[in-house]
Parts: structure tokens; C-alpha cells; sequence
């Protein structure tokens, strides 16, 4: 008895040992850290990365060392750095550092991949988004707002408040859908169609596998069968994607979408798989959908709060759309300037990727310092941090598309404002994402005037279970027909 009580307390005494020196790996190699875990706060993973920025700020240091349970993790804080990892020495960083393993299909997609298989996938997939086939997309996109402005106005008809969140991930989810599957979802019609249950089910956090990932190598997790999305959702996408294949080729059926792009590359170069097809329409439809769906919630969350911020930007829309017989054309919502700048205040204020992962491939060390990043360390690029640094946005609390007038803009650091990233991986789908943030925001905005709902507490809090900044419950606007 006495025996293994011993053991037991011996046991406990080394884990504790192993995990006191795992936690001062960045104090030994003389980098001021923090130690607070994510994990156990109440803040969102994109709230915890601002405090951490501010707290690296307030240290007056260039960088930061921080903890992901116990593995260690860098947060590059001076701009030039950030510029040094993402472009010049872009060599050393090529990863996200995002798990993925061949027998996990939905896990090889662009995001997760690295190294070489990344260059070459992205090499391939990189002519599927040229403004050229953004342009054959974009009558799906305009078509879709018809859907969006019926539900909208019934919420204006009734006078009942809408819960703007819901409603629009239910329209990016429609245009994903179309765009990357050629599958119409109706979910703007039917909330509780699979595509709108899967699509949710995937941006749940499931700290297990979170866990999973972190603890066991990828080989083993792969051996077991493990799949990192869940058994059901990997099942539903791969499914879904045979069935449209084989659809489309038994009856040649050609549309303006990413299957297509994807089956010519497959059937005219052979140069991608059908298992590359599944795992890249799966990631085309997780990033374009919520990411989009979350910025147009907060710029109209943003809008509500600024009557003449909205009607500007109103006024903007009717006058470039009368010069375009009242059409939403692709040439039409370039023309529209201050819209551009409502965007990007919108994604500085709300990023919604608000921290951008790497990982370190080979030894780096940091110019003019003795430090060097060891092979295998992570990094959080802190996206949010910059993006309310009042150093480079004064006042940064307050909404103002001024921000990104040419003259500011010309004033700041471009490293201070990074929404789709930078360098060589830089979010590869940024024109259609800004595309459909555009077609969705001028639609609404052409047609109704939104007011906060006193439902709506602000400061909103943050879903703390989402990897993209999203608010928790939903967003309650007002609306009435212009
Ligand atoms: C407002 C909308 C969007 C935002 C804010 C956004 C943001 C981002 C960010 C921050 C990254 C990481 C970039 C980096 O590592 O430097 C990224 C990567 C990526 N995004 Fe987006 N995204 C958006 C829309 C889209 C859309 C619509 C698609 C596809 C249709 C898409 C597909 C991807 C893919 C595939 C990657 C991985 C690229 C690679 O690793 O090579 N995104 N996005």
C-alpha cells in the first residue's frame, strides 16, 4: 500500500517537475513571457491573443513567449518582425502548423497542408481564383440576395427585430454552397437544412480533439482511425462531393463554380485527386462561409450604431448603382470607394481571423537579436492586437472608415492591418470573401434601414468556443424598408 503511494506521489512529483520546466522554456532563453492558459479563461482564444499583445506592449518588447497548453508559442509584436516572418523570411515559416493526416481526408485541404505538397496544391489551385473567375461567380452571389432581401424584409413587415448572425450565415452558406459544392442548400429558406447543421457543427470548438491533436503524433491519431472533424461531418462532405461528381460527369453537366474549376483540373491536367477535390471544397466552404457571414454581421452591428456613417455609405450605393442601370455589377462595387473603406474598418475592429498560427520549419534566428526560434516552435501572428494598437489607429475603439482614407492609410505601417494575412499564403479566397461581404452589405443596405435592438447588449461578448471572432447568441438589429 505504502508502495504505491509512493509511486503515485512520484509520478506527480515529475509530471509537475516536466511541466514547470516546459513552462519557463521562455524564460531560459531570456524572452519575457506569460504563462496564462486560454484554455481555462473566459475569453475567447481571439480575446486572449489582444490581451496578450497589449500585455507584450506594455513590456515594450518586439516579442512575446506564451503557452498553448504546454507547448510553447511566440507572439511576434513589432510589425517589421511580423513582415520579416510573413514575407522576407516566409522560408522559415511556410506553415500554419494546423493538423492534418492523409487518412483524415477533410484534413489535407490547403490550410493544413505544408511544405511542398502546400507550394504545388497551391500552385494549382491558385488560377481558380483570379478576378477573371470571380466575375463568372458573381451572378450566383447577386442572385442569392434576392433570398436574403425577402427574409430580411419580413422582419421589416412585421415589425419583429431579426437576428441578423443567423440570417446571414444561413446566405453565405447558400453561396458556399453553390460556389464550392453546385449544391443549391435553401438554407435562407429552411434553417435546419444539413449543409446549415454541419456547416455550424463544424466551427464548434471540440476541445477533446483540440487535446488530441496536441498530445498525440499525427501517424498514431491517423492509425486509430481518429478523425479530427468528427466521423459525421467527414462522411456528410465527402458524400456530398462523390455524388456531385459523379452527377456531373454522367450527365456533362458544366456551371460557373470552384467543382468546376476543380473537375477540369482533374480531368484535362490530372493534376488533383478526387480525395484533393473533397478536402479543398470542404475548406473552400468552412473559410468562405463563416468568415464573410461574421464580417457583414459586424458591419452592420458597426452601421446600427453610426446612422451617418449608413446613410453615407447609402447614398454612395444608389449613386453608383443609377450610373449602372441599377445593377449590381462586378464593375459597379469597384467603383464603390467608401464601401471598401466600411469593409475594412468593419475587419480592423472585428477581425475575423483575429490571430494567424505558424509554425517554424528550420532553426530562425530573429535579425539583431541572439534569439533563435527553434524548428518545430508556433506563432500567433496577433491580428487583433495590431488592428487596435492605438500607436497605429488612434482611438481605436471608435468606428471610422476614415481610417482608411488614402491619406491614413499612407501613414501607417502596412503591417498593421493584416484581415486575410500576408506574404506567399495569404488567404487565397480574400476577392471572393470581399465579394460577397460587398454584394451581401449593398443589397441590405440599398434596401433597409437597421437599428440596434435593445436585445443587443453592448460591448458584445465574444463566443468563446469559436476559432473565428463571432458574437455570442446573436446580433438583434431593427429594420424598416427604405
Ligand atoms: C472576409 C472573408 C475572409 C477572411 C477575413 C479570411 C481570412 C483568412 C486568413 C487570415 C487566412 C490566413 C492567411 C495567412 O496565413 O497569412 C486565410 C486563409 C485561407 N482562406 Fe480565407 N478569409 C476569408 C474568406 C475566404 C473565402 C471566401 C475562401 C474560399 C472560398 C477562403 C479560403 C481560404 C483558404 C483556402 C486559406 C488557406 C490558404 C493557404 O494556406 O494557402 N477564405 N483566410
Amino acid at each position: 500500500m505504502m508502495t504505491s503511494i509512493y509511486i503515485i506521489i512520484s509520478i506527480l512529483v515529475l509530471i509537475l517537475c516536466y511541466l514547470r520546466w516546459k513552462f519557463t522554456y521562455w524564460q531560459r532563453r531570456g524572452v519575457k513571457q506569460v504563462t496564462e492558459q486560454f484554455i481555462f479563461s473566459k475569453k475567447s482564444l481571439g480575446e486572449s491573443i489582444l490581451i496578450r499583445y497589449k500585455e507584450g506592449k506594455a513590456m515594450k518588447v518586439k516579442y512575446l513567449g506564451a503557452y498553448l497548453f504546454h507547448v510553447p508559442s511566440l507572439l511576434p509584436i513589432d510589425p517589421g518582425l511580423i513582415k520579416d516572418i510573413m514575407i522576407r523570411d516566409f522560408a522559415y515559416f511556410q506553415g500554419h502548423g494546423t493538423y492534418h493526416e492523409p487518412r483524415d481526408i477533410l484534413t489535407m485541404n490547403l490550410f493544413s497542408l505544408e511544405g511542398e505538397n502546400w507550394r504545388h496544391l497551391r500552385a494549382k489551385l491558385t488560377p481558380t481564383f483570379t478576378s477573371g473567375k470571380m466575375k463568372m461567380m458573381f451572378e450566383t452571389l447577386v442572385e442569392k440576395t434576392g433570398g436574403l432581401e425577402k427574409v430580411v424584409g419580413m422582419y421589416a413587415d412585421s415589425g419583429k427585430s431579426c437576428a441578423i448572425k443567423d440570417i446571414l450565415g444561413r446566405f453565405t452558406t447558400d453561396i458556399i454552397g453553390s460556389c464550392a459544392f453546385g449544391i443549391e442548400c435553401n438554407s435562407l429558406e429552411d434553417p435546419e437544412t444539413e449543409f446549415r447543421v454541419f456547416g455550424k457543427k463544424v466551427f464548434r470548438f471540440n476541445a477533446l480533439n483540440f487535446v488530441n491533436i496536441l498530445v498525440f503524433p499525427a501517424w498514431f491519431l491517423g492509425s486509430i482511425g481518429f478523425k479530427f472533424n468528427g466521423h459525421d461531418v467527414t462522411d456528410f462532405f465527402t458524400k456530398v462531393v462523390c455524388d456531385t461528381i459523379s452527377h456531373r460527369e454522367k450527365n456533362e453537366v458544366a456551371r460557373n463554380d470552384f467543382m468546376h474549376l476543380l473537375l477540369e483540373l482533374k480531368n484535362k491536367d490530372r493534376s488533383v485527386t478526387v480525395n484533393e477535390i473533397i478536402a479543398q471544397c470542404f475548406v473552400f466552404f468552412l473559410a468562405g462561409f463563416e468568415t464573410s457571414s461574421t464580417a457583414m454581421t459586424f458591419a452592420l452591428f458597426c452601421l446600427s450604431q453610426n446612422q451617418t456613417v449608413q446613410q453615407k455609405l447609402r447614398d454612395e450605393i444608389n449613386e453608383v448603382l443609377q450610373k449602372h442601370d441599377g445593377n449590381i455589377s462586378y464593375e459597379a462595387v469597384k467603383e464603390m470607394k467608401y464601401l471598401d473603406m466600411v469593409v475594412n474598418e468593419t475587419l480592423r475592429i472585428y477581425p475575423p481571423l483575429p490571430g494567424i498560427p505558424r509554425v517554424c520549419s528550420k532553426d530562425y534566428r530573429i535579425p539583431g537579436t541572439d534569439l533563435v526560434i527553434e524548428k518545430g516552435t508556433r506563432l500567433q501572428i496577433p491580428v487583433w492586437g495590431l488592428h487596435m494598437d492605438p500607436d497605429y489607429y488612434p482611438n481605436p475603439e471608435v468606428f471610422n472608415p476614415e481610417n482608411f482614407n488614402e491619406e491614413n492609410k499612407a501613414k501607417r505601417h502596412e503591417f498593421t492591418f493584416l484581415p486575410f494575412g500576408e506574404g506567399p499564403r495569404m488567404c487565397i479566397g480574400l476577392r471572393f470573401g470581399l465579394m460577397q461581404t460587398k454584394v451581401g452589405l449593398i443589397s441590405l443596405i440599398k434596401n433597409f434601414r437597421f437599428t440596434l435592438n435593445e436585445k443587443t447588449k453592448t460591448p458584445v461578448e465574444m463566443e468563446r468556443g469559436s476559432i473565428v471572432l463571432s458574437v455570442k447568441g446573436d446580433v438583434w438589429l431593427d429594420v424598416q424598408r427604405i
